[in-house]
Protein backbone atom coordinates (compact mmCIF):
# COMPACT_ATOMS: atom_id res chain seq x y z
CA UNK A 1 0.00 0.00 0.00
CA UNK A 2 1.70 3.33 -0.83
CA UNK A 3 1.35 6.33 1.69
CA UNK A 4 1.62 9.80 1.50
CA UNK A 5 1.95 11.69 4.29
CA UNK A 6 0.81 15.49 3.54
CA UNK A 7 2.22 17.45 6.59
CA UNK A 8 1.11 21.03 7.08
CA UNK A 9 0.39 24.09 10.04
CA UNK A 10 -3.28 24.50 8.40
CA UNK A 11 -4.55 26.96 10.13
CA UNK A 12 -6.60 27.04 8.91
CA UNK A 13 -7.16 24.81 5.94
CA UNK A 14 -7.44 26.59 2.31
CA UNK A 15 -9.41 25.15 -0.25
CA UNK A 16 -5.65 25.17 -1.85
CA UNK A 17 -5.11 22.27 0.78
CA UNK A 18 -8.14 20.55 0.30
CA UNK A 19 -7.48 20.44 -3.61
CA UNK A 20 -3.81 18.47 -3.11
CA UNK A 21 -5.42 16.38 -0.67
CA UNK A 22 -8.36 15.79 -3.00
CA UNK A 23 -5.66 14.92 -5.65
CA UNK A 24 -3.28 13.04 -3.67
CA UNK A 25 -5.98 11.19 -3.05
CA UNK A 26 -6.62 9.89 -6.25
CA UNK A 27 -3.05 8.86 -6.55
CA UNK A 28 -1.71 7.30 -3.46
CA UNK A 29 -3.95 4.42 -1.88
CA UNK A 30 -3.76 6.77 1.34
CA UNK A 31 -3.00 10.05 2.21
CA UNK A 32 -2.44 11.03 6.04
CA UNK A 33 -2.94 14.54 6.61
CA UNK A 34 -0.78 15.54 9.77
CA UNK A 35 -1.24 18.85 11.86
CA UNK A 36 2.34 19.55 12.43
CA UNK A 37 3.82 22.61 14.61
CA UNK A 38 5.59 25.43 12.41
CA UNK A 39 7.71 26.95 15.18
CA UNK A 40 7.82 29.99 13.35
CA UNK A 41 4.19 30.88 13.27
CA UNK A 42 1.60 31.79 15.86
CA UNK A 43 -1.51 30.09 15.47
CA UNK A 44 -5.27 31.34 15.55
CA UNK A 45 -6.64 27.71 15.76
CA UNK A 46 -5.22 24.84 18.42
CA UNK A 47 -3.59 21.90 16.90
CA UNK A 48 -6.41 19.70 17.84
CA UNK A 49 -9.61 22.29 16.27
CA UNK A 50 -7.55 22.08 12.83
CA UNK A 51 -7.30 18.63 12.86
CA UNK A 52 -11.14 18.70 13.49
CA UNK A 53 -11.58 21.38 10.63
CA UNK A 54 -9.75 18.99 8.22
CA UNK A 55 -11.39 16.00 9.27
CA UNK A 56 -15.28 18.05 8.83
CA UNK A 57 -13.79 19.10 5.14
CA UNK A 58 -12.62 15.83 4.13
CA UNK A 59 -14.95 13.51 5.42
CA UNK A 60 -16.56 12.23 1.70
CA UNK A 61 -12.87 10.82 1.25
CA UNK A 62 -12.30 7.10 2.53
CA UNK A 63 -8.94 7.04 1.69
CA UNK A 64 -7.62 10.19 3.67
CA UNK A 65 -6.74 10.47 7.47
CA UNK A 66 -6.07 13.40 9.63
CA UNK A 67 -3.78 13.44 12.73
CA UNK A 68 -1.44 15.81 14.41
CA UNK A 69 2.29 14.99 15.83
CA UNK A 70 4.29 17.15 18.39
CA UNK A 71 7.57 16.59 16.93
CA UNK A 72 9.57 15.77 13.55
CA UNK A 73 7.92 14.98 10.69
CA UNK A 74 10.51 12.37 10.20
CA UNK A 75 9.75 10.50 12.87
CA UNK A 76 5.80 10.78 12.62
CA UNK A 77 6.45 9.07 8.48
CA UNK A 78 8.91 6.67 10.62
CA UNK A 79 5.59 5.40 13.37
CA UNK A 80 3.13 5.59 10.21
CA UNK A 81 6.31 3.41 8.28
CA UNK A 82 5.37 6.53 5.63
CA UNK A 83 8.27 7.66 2.76
CA UNK A 84 6.66 10.21 0.74
CA UNK A 85 5.78 13.13 2.04
CA UNK A 86 3.50 15.02 -0.08
CA UNK A 87 3.85 19.21 -0.45
CA UNK A 88 1.44 21.75 -2.80
CA UNK A 89 3.47 24.09 -4.68
CA UNK A 90 2.45 27.48 -5.36
CA UNK A 91 4.65 29.78 -6.63
CA UNK A 92 8.35 30.41 -7.40
CA UNK A 93 8.40 31.88 -3.97
CA UNK A 94 7.44 28.67 -2.09
CA UNK A 95 10.45 27.01 -3.87
CA UNK A 96 13.10 28.09 -1.63
CA UNK A 97 11.39 27.13 1.72
CA UNK A 98 10.06 23.75 0.26
CA UNK A 99 13.48 22.80 -0.98
CA UNK A 100 15.36 23.62 2.38
CA UNK A 101 12.61 21.60 4.15
CA UNK A 102 12.79 18.64 1.51
CA UNK A 103 16.45 18.60 1.75
CA UNK A 104 16.45 18.77 5.55
CA UNK A 105 13.94 15.63 5.70
CA UNK A 106 16.14 13.58 3.39
CA UNK A 107 18.99 14.72 5.74
CA UNK A 108 17.06 13.21 8.66
CA UNK A 109 16.39 10.29 7.05
CA UNK A 110 17.62 9.28 3.68
CA UNK A 111 14.47 7.28 2.98
CA UNK A 112 12.23 9.54 3.14
CA UNK A 113 11.43 11.67 -0.44
CA UNK A 114 9.18 14.76 -0.96
CA UNK A 115 7.20 14.71 -4.00
CA UNK A 116 5.86 18.31 -4.83
CA UNK A 117 2.28 18.59 -7.08
CA UNK A 118 1.74 21.70 -8.84
CA UNK A 119 -1.31 24.08 -7.02
CA UNK A 120 -4.13 24.28 -9.22
CA UNK A 121 -3.80 27.89 -10.98
CA UNK A 122 -7.01 28.81 -9.33
CA UNK A 123 -5.70 28.84 -6.01
CA UNK A 124 -1.81 29.74 -6.52
CA UNK A 125 -2.34 32.88 -4.85
CA UNK A 126 -4.36 31.35 -1.57
CA UNK A 127 -2.55 30.80 2.35
CA UNK A 128 -3.66 30.64 5.09
CA UNK A 129 -2.24 33.98 6.15
CA UNK A 130 -3.87 35.30 3.79
CA UNK A 131 -7.38 34.28 4.54
CA UNK A 132 -6.33 35.27 8.23
CA UNK A 133 -5.87 38.52 6.99
CA UNK A 134 -8.61 38.99 4.57
CA UNK A 135 -11.03 37.52 7.75
CA UNK A 136 -9.47 40.29 9.75
CA UNK A 137 -10.39 43.20 8.13
CA UNK A 138 -13.73 42.31 7.41
CA UNK A 139 -13.35 40.60 3.29
CA UNK A 140 -15.14 37.57 1.97
CA UNK A 141 -13.64 34.59 2.07
CA UNK A 142 -16.31 32.51 0.49
CA UNK A 143 -14.38 30.51 -2.05
CA UNK A 144 -10.98 30.70 -0.30
CA UNK A 145 -12.24 28.46 2.29
CA UNK A 146 -14.20 24.88 2.79
CA UNK A 147 -17.82 27.08 2.97
CA UNK A 148 -18.30 24.74 5.84
CA UNK A 149 -15.68 25.90 7.76
CA UNK A 150 -16.26 29.85 7.08
CA UNK A 151 -18.60 30.23 10.32
CA UNK A 152 -15.68 29.04 12.49
CA UNK A 153 -12.84 30.91 10.71
CA UNK A 154 -14.70 34.46 11.21
CA UNK A 155 -16.28 33.73 14.73
CA UNK A 156 -12.70 32.42 15.56
CA UNK A 157 -11.01 36.16 14.11
CA UNK A 158 -14.06 37.83 16.36
CA UNK A 159 -12.97 36.35 19.77
CA UNK A 160 -16.16 34.65 19.79
O1 LIG B 1 2.14 24.74 6.36
P1 LIG B 1 3.57 25.03 6.77
O2 LIG B 1 3.61 25.97 7.96
O3 LIG B 1 4.43 25.50 5.64
O4 LIG B 1 4.16 23.62 7.26
C1 LIG B 1 5.47 23.53 7.76
C2 LIG B 1 5.62 22.23 8.56
C3 LIG B 1 4.63 22.22 9.71
C4 LIG B 1 5.36 21.05 7.64
C5 LIG B 1 7.09 22.19 9.08
O5 LIG B 1 7.31 23.30 9.90
C6 LIG B 1 7.40 20.91 9.85
O6 LIG B 1 7.63 19.87 9.24
N1 LIG B 1 7.38 20.98 11.20
C7 LIG B 1 7.67 19.85 12.05
C8 LIG B 1 9.12 19.91 12.56
C9 LIG B 1 10.07 19.33 11.52
O7 LIG B 1 10.00 18.17 11.16
N2 LIG B 1 10.97 20.18 11.02
C10 LIG B 1 12.00 19.72 10.07
C11 LIG B 1 11.74 20.19 8.66
S1 LIG B 1 12.58 21.73 8.42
Amino acid sequence: MKIAVYPGSFDPVTNGHLDIIARGAKVFDEVIVVVLVNVDKKGLFKIDERVELIKRVTKDYPNVKVQSFNGLLVDFMRQKKATVILKGLRAVSDFEYEFQMALMNNKLDPEVETLFMMTNAEYSYLSSSAVKQVAKFGGCIRGLVPDEIIVDIISRIKGE
